[in-house]
């Protein structure tokens, strides 16, 4: 596709910006006092080299109770300084910068926390303060205050925070909104807060630098504002002068998921239509556009004039170069795993990424320090870690061979793919396989590695990625031998073998619920022979939904913890536990399984013994152990070349924790 939208630039009343890409508001974690250091700078730095439009910096809290003690803060004219070197170092790179003015009401979790009624949040679990007429003013004002320094630190504009939940939102919606006076009641009183800020912003600095203003383009949350309500705040938004209006989606206590990797690409992008359809302004859109392709197809479609493209950016800092010079190939793009950026946000750590070892670290590594000593690296496995490793060792000049078993690239990667809504963890092996043929790294499909190959290589280094191997418990009748249907998850999502209509998945884990989840939609229709019926009327509305959205097999699942998915990330186990109840996947936990017998899994539950029956498939996704039989085998030859392990066949890990340690040892093969 040829990026016709994306590269124009377009203009925000007056300030005109070189393309359609916006890197939106992101708390980085970055320093612990609110203030701008070397490590922010130097990833925008990055970002904004990289060719992105407009740089939107923040949340930068207006006020200490209404940031978080990790974000960004505005709330005193000591932070200017470090502001102002962040817009003239964004400026010298061509992009532009705003800065978001963040007010979080009850979702800050400060001790004060403030907001319009004293409604128990959802997300912190704590009542919030409620403001007085007078503190809404004090509010408003420290906002004003906030728009007067991003003024001096050289901010082409600011933008209000009336999305996520924030007490922009605590003021819009009925469910936290119980005043009685004039800011609470009517949609026109419970707009009176955000109209107002408008207005002062606008007097204070609107002469000078963008107003604009985030919001939900739907609350997703029960009894709270819609996508309908959103467009009739947008005309009042408009009305009271905001110059922009950027669109994201819910609430972050909603139940819909917002970020993961199951929302599809581009998937809320009606809500900027929405909102476009509404107002004559500039329309951003956001939420999983992480791809300049999703991008553009936006723009075309004039669903909206700009993307926000956040993590998209975080993976991959040189994107909007690299698309621009037609090296898609070359993109790193974020997958939505949340393992690196949203889940470390939660967790109080700085934010990284799982594809991008350099984000937190940029200006500390430099790829372009070629090594002075290139030796001969041997890689074995081809997953993930493994892969990394052989990139990075490239890029510093030493000569990479890859030798791997399987006839395709991946490892376990493979698998994680199938599962519904897992699918950009393709991108990752079409990341690799682009850069192995670019790089010219000597790649060995199908090749299973022992100690006399590894030694004709004559190998300076070894790195064993050799991944895992399966862990199957000591069961009674888990091989089969007692007439049970049990397979692998592995094998059953390779598609090995058919699964029967009622299903037993052993282990809740990552993988036992992903594969759960995936065998509960088989039977499903798909959404093209979905569209066909919906179109011609074959079936009535509620039963063509039934039969796109749920499979035809039972599923359990069963496990011997007390809870599903303990080691998923906190952003994404959540939505994965509601896919289970969705589709009706019991789950049976805190068991000792007994033994397998024929169609009858027996188990001993609180002192009781029990059983599922009926059950024609078995699916074992009991755990992995390291598969590093190899490496120990080298080890005892002792060798006169250096060896190292990387990531699951050292300890099965994310995969996260499998690339950056790929990277951390190509990069220290020479150190
Ligand atoms: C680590 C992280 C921090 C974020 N912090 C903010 C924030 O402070 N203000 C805000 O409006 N959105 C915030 N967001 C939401 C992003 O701006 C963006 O809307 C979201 O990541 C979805 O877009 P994407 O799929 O392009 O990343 C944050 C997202 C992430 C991942
Ligand atoms: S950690 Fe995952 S979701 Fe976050 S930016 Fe990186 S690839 Fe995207």
């Amino acid at each position: 596709m040829k990026f016709v939208k994306l590269f124009e630039p377009f203009k925000i009343k007056d300030l005109e910006i070189r393309n359609r890409i916006v890197m939106p508001a992101m708390a980085l974690n970055f320093s612990r006092d609110g203030e701008i250091n070397d490590t922010t700078i130097n990833f925008y730095f990055e970002r904004a080299k990289g060719g992105v439009g407009l740089i939107i910096i923040g949340g930068a809290g207006v006020e200490p109770r209404g940031g978080g003690p990790t974000m960004f803060a505005i709330y005193d004219d000591k932070f200017i300084p470090g502001y102002t070197r962040f817009t003239e170092n964004m400026h010298s790179q061509g992009a532009k910068t705003f800065v978001q003015l963040y007010h979080a009401g009850a979702y800050s979790g400060m001790p004060d926390m403030v907001s319009s009624s004293a409604v128990k949040s959802n997300l912190t679990r704590r009542v919030p303060k409620e403001l007085t007429i007078d503190e809404i003013k004090v509010v408003q004002e420290n906002h004003a205050l906030a728009a007067e320094r991003a003024l001096k630190a050289g901010f082409d504009g600011v933008e209000l925070l009336g999305s996520a939940g924030y007490l922009i939102n605590q003021f819009l919606s009925p469910i936290t909104n119980k005043r009685t006076d004039e800011y609470g009641g009517s949609l026109e009183n419970r707009l009176r807060y955000p109209l107002e800020l408008i207005q002062l912003v606008k007097e204070r600095v609107g002469q000078k630098m963008i107003v604009g203003m985030r919001i939900a383009g739907d609350d997703f949350v029960p009894g709270s504002n819609t996508y309908k309500e959103s467009a009739v705040f947008a005309r009042h938004y408009a009305n009271a002068g905001i110059d922009y209006i950027n669109v994201t989606g819910g609430w972050h206590e909603t139940r819909i998921p917002q970020i993961p990797m199951m929302v599809p690409q581009g998937a809320y992008a009606y809500l900027a239509e929405n909102i476009k359809n509404a107002v004559n302004l500039p329309v951003f859109s956001s939420n999983r556009i992480n791809s300049p392709l999703v991008a553009e197809q936006i723009l075309r479609d004039q669903m909206a004039d700009a993307v926000c493209m956040g993590r998209a950016l975080i993976a991959d800092a040189y994107l909007p170069l690299k698309a621009k010079q037609s090296k898609l190939w070359d993109i790193r793009k974020c997958v939505g795993c949340n393992q690196g950026c949203f889940d470390h946000i939660f967790t109080g750590k700085s934010v990284e990424c799982m594809r991008n070892y350099m984000v937190s670290r940029e200006g500390k590594i430099d790829l372009d320090n070629k090594t002075k000593h290139p030796i001969q690296v041997l890689i074995i496995g081809a997953g993930p870690g493994g892969l990394e490793a052989a990139r990075i060792a490239k890029v510093l000049g030493h000569n990479v061979t890859i030798l791997e078993k399987r006839l395709n690239l991946g490892g376990q990667t493979n698998l994680s793919w199938v599962p519904p809504g897992r699918h950009d963890i393709h991108e990752i092996m079409d990341y690799y396989s682009a850069q192995i043929e670019h790089l010219g790294i000597e790649l060995h499909l199908g090749v299973e590695a022992d100690l006399d190959r590894i030694n004709k290589y004559q190998p300076d280094a070894v790195i064993f990625a050799t991944g895992v191997k399966y862990n199957i418990p000591h069961i009674p009748g888990i091989d089969g031998s007692l007439g049970s249907e049990v397979y692998l998850a592995e094998k059953i999502l390779e598609g090995e073998c058919p699964i029967g209509k009622n299903v037993v998945v052993v282990g809740g884990s990552a993988t036992g619920i992903e594969t759960a989840i995936w065998a509960a939609e088989q039977g499903a229709l798909n959404s093209e022979v979905a569209k066909f019926i919906a179109f011609y009327d074959l079936l009535p509305k509620e039963e063509l939904f039934n039969r796109w959205l749920r499979g035809n097999r039972k599923v359990t699942i069963i496990d011997m913890l007390p809870k599903l998915g303990m080691s998923i990330g906190r952003t994404t186990r959540g939505f994965l536990i509601g896919q289970l109840m969705k589709l009706g996947i019991n789950s049976v936990l805190n068991v000792q399984i007994k033994k397998f017998e024929g169609k009858t899994l027996i188990y001993e539950h609180e002192n009781e013994t029990k059983t599922l029956q009926n059950i024609d498939t078995f699916i074992l996704a009991t755990g992995v152990e390291p598969n590093d039989d190899l490496f120990n085998k080298v080890k005892e030859t002792n060798p006169s070349y250096k060896t190292f392990k990387v990531g699951d066949c050292k300890r099965p890990r994310t995969m996260m924790e499998a690339i950056h340690e790929g990277f951390r040892t190509a990069y220290n093969l020479d150190k």
